[in-house]
């Protein structure tokens, strides 16, 4: 049985003190729901402040980047084994990086490798742009990504992806259940391929982009649909709460 998660990331938002408030008005709420991995992805510099704050409760901790090398005169970089010192997950290929930063498949593919190495847990994300999307190559783009992060990696053991298009992403627009849940198909089928159908059986596979209290429900009913990695209502203390709230009471009883 594959666990629900709801991971919020909080991009590039927060201070240290603005982090603090944040995780102290989530924290006791959060806490107390069963049933689904509930992560939070606060900013680097806010990492050790945070994992200080959970201590005890079960909410755990990712990071949103890190570089493939394990140290050295990388002037700026975090390595993998900062992070494994601090938190379990951490986000790769965000669609933000690849666009803002130039990371391509291959950039990608090494920083999995380096996360997978040290035992953390990435949460890969791939997904569509609009362009894309209209063109109707949703299918090529998305099994280009998995092949080029993928490529040479034999184990997935604690991989999670998730599919984020990128014309959902901050823009109000999120998908329906239904498309994600014909891409979700898609991943699988690849992941099948490229590994084998067990392994596809027990890949976790979230939604991402625009998801909120109000449509959460859409998502976590379909029963590919293993939870969604959340942006801007993953700041607001109660909405993020109201999200992971549903996603434990509608996944109690699914199963793909
Ligand atoms: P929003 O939920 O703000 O659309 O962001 C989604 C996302 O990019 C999560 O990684």
């Amino acid at each position: 049985m594959r666990v629900p998660m709801i991971a919020g990331n909080w991009k590039m938002n927060t201070t240290v003190g603005e982090a603090t408030e944040l995780v102290k008005a989530m924290r006791a709420g959060l806490d107390q729901i069963a049933n689904v991995d509930k992560v939070i992805c606060p900013p680097f510099i806010s990492l050790a402040v945070v994992k200080e704050l959970i201590r005890g409760s079960s909410i755990r901790l990712g990071a949103q980047n890190l570089y493939f090398e394990e140290k050295g005169a990388y002037t700026g970089e975090i390595s993998p084994l900062m992070l494994a010192d601090l938190c379990e997950f951490v986000i790769i290929g965000h669609s933000e990086r690849r666009q803002y930063f130039n990371e391509t498949g291959e950039i990608v593919n090494k920083k999995l490798r380096a996360a997978l190495k040290v035992g953390l847990k990435p949460i890969l994300c791939i997904g569509e742009k609009l362009e894309e999307n209209e063109a109707r190559r949703t299918e090529e783009v998305v099994t280009e990504q998995l092949e080029s992060s993928l490529a040479g990696i034999d184990s997935l053991d604690g991989l999670i992806i998730a599919y984020e298009p990128v014309w959902a992403i901050g823009t109000g627009k999120a998908a329906t259940g239904r498309q994600v849940s014909e891409t979700i198909g898609l991943i699988l089928y690849n992941i099948a391929q490229l590994y084998d159908e067990e392994v596809a059986q027990q890949m976790r596979i979230l939604y991402g982009g625009s998801v909120t209290a109000d449509n959460i429900a859409e998502f976590v009913q379909q029963s590919e649909i293993d939870g969604a990695l959340v942006g801007g209502a993953s700041l607001k203390a109660n909405e993020f709460l109201s999200i992971v709230r549903q996603t434990s009471e509608i996944k109690g009883h699914l199963s793909r």
